[in-house]
């Protein structure tokens, strides 16, 4: 990584470490209740993830950031499938992979057996993919989303929780009919 480029992932860790004891502070003791959480991103992503980074580690989330931490240009989808992995293993309950738009990333990692990313920017679909489609992973853009914005939509989805229930539940198992490459019926 260059220098100013560490600099600014440096920066940017202070910044969401404040941010996270900030919004402890608002919140009553054992909100979080502490989670693996696998990062991981391209080129665009280093400060963001950081920032990330910082906020989940000071609200007692156990961060593995696989990288990358440079800006120097690299492919998207061997950090998305490298994170989903992660996921797939149970070395991590969640994940959270950055591109410039989320979208590349994001698409990659639904590609890996057993993930359901969502690729969002508000945190209305981070909650409702954690809810409804027990999404276990989350997909940002770092050229889409501010700092602020995006520790809004990384909180409400990992505070978030699959629902069950009959609908969600066979709707969710149905998706999971498609990954294992079996044929859905017509309605
Ligand atoms: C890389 O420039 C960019 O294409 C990537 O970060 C992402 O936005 C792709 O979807």
């Amino acid at each position: 990584m260059s220098g100013a480029g560490k600099l600014r992932s440096e920066e940017a860790w202070g910044l969401g470490l404040a941010a996270a004891t900030k919004q402890q502070s608002r919140k009553h003791e054992g909100y979080y209740s502490a989670m693996r959480i696998v990062l991981a991103g391209d080129h665009s992503s280093p400060e963001l993830k950081a920032f990330i980074a910082a906020h989940l580690v000071a609200a007692g989330h156990q961060v593995d950031d696989l990288g990358t931490d440079s800006t120097q240009s690299t492919d998207y989808p061997l950090w998305g499938a490298a994170a989903a992995a992660k996921v797939v293993s149970g070395a991590a309950e969640l994940g959270i992979i950055i591109c410039g738009t989320g979208v590349g990333i994001g698409i990659a990692a639904n590609k890996i057996h057993g993930i359901r990313c969502v690729i969002c920017s508000e945190p209305f679909s981070a909650k409702m993919a954690r809810e409804h489609n027990n999404a276990n992973m989350l997909a940002l853009g770092a050229r889409v989303v501010g700092p602020e914005l995006a520790l809004m939509i990384v909180d409400t989805f990992i505070e978030s929780s699959f629902v069950g229930g009959e609908r969600h539940t066979r709707r969710v198992e149905e998706i999971i009919e498609l990954d294992d490459g079996r044929e859905l019926p017509l309605p």
